[in-house]
């Protein structure tokens, strides 16, 4: 029978979750604050596919930064399991959690994070520097991602002699620096204001539409959230909902769905 046969499909192999970036089972994470138990995150399950733009939001102390710093591997779960790409990073030591994170995931923080005293160059290199890769080929590879970030007439800025939107940039072209599976981002545009904060969403979106990353972003923001594929939503440790979200023209009714979901 030819391959074009309505059952040859059939013969394919089921998908065995190998496009699957990101599953998080069950994660718990409980937090021992002077004496207290202070439970962040209560039993959290969330599958990202590879390709796709994923949005958390959530109030202040609904466990966002929390579950981010698990999907990266910064931090080990109390309870629960957090695969990427396979890899079960819960069951990982600290060490080679460490070098799992530096080679395969790509982090972007609210404050930027970048050395005051390197160049944008400098700093979209250092990754490869801590592996000590080829140093001609690195520099090439950061200036190229400057480029990807629209930052090629910046290379040898400074910090400081930057706009907080210029800065996130090369801190997102730091991340992709070691060319990620994973792409994660906390309240990436926190510090930005709204036309800045577009740009950054804007750019997020494209690198995943466009270059095939997978993003993963936490927000309190509903205009940057539109942006993602999809939005999940925590409430005091809990996924308490998910939106589909379809661009900036729903922005409204995303807004009145995420105050219902979390009030
Ligand atoms: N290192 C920590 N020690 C103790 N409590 C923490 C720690 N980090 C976060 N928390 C608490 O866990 C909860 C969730 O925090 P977080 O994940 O930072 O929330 P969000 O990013 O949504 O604001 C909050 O109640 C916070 O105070
Ligand atoms: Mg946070």
């Amino acid at each position: 029978m030819a391959d074009d046969h309505p059952n040859a499909r059939a013969n394919e192999a089921p998908d065995d979750g190998a496009n699957c970036v990101v599953d998080a089972r069950n994660v718990g994470k409980v937090y021992q604050a002077s004496g207290e138990s202070v439970h962040a995150l209560r039993g959290v399950s969330l599958t990202v596919q590879r390709g796709k733009f994923v949005a958390i939001m959530g109030a202040s102390g609904s466990g966002k930064t929390t579950l981010l710093h698990l999907l990266g591997g910064l931090d080990q779960p109390s309870s629960g399991q957090v695969f990427v790409e396979g890899d079960d990073l819960s069951s990982m030591g600290d060490r080679r959690r460490t070098l799992f994170r530096r080679r395969r995931i790509g982090i972007v923080f609210q404050g930027y994070n970048l050395l005051p005293t390197l160049t944008a160059l400098e700093n979209v290199a250092l990754p490869a520097t801590l592996d000590s890769s080829n140093r001609a080929e690195s520099t090439e590879r950061a200036r190229a991602l400057l480029d990807r970030v629209d930052l090629a007439h910046r290379v040898n800025h400074r910090p400081q002699a930057m706009s907080g939107g210029e800065q996130q940039r090369v801190a997102i072209a730091r991340a992709l620096m070691n060319d990620p599976v994973l792409l994660l981002a906390d309240e990436p545009t926190g510090n930005l204001d709204t036309s800045h904060a577009k740009s950054i969403w804007e750019l997020l979106s494209s690198l995943v539409h466009e270059s095939g990353c997978t993003v993963v972003a936490v927000t309190h923001e509903v205009d940057g959230a539109s942006f993602a594929d999809r939005i999940v939503v925590l409430k005091d440790g809990l996924i308490v909902g998910e939106m589909e979200s379809s661009g900036e023209e729903h922005v409204q009714s995303l807004a009145t769905r995420y105050r219902e979901l979390v009030s």
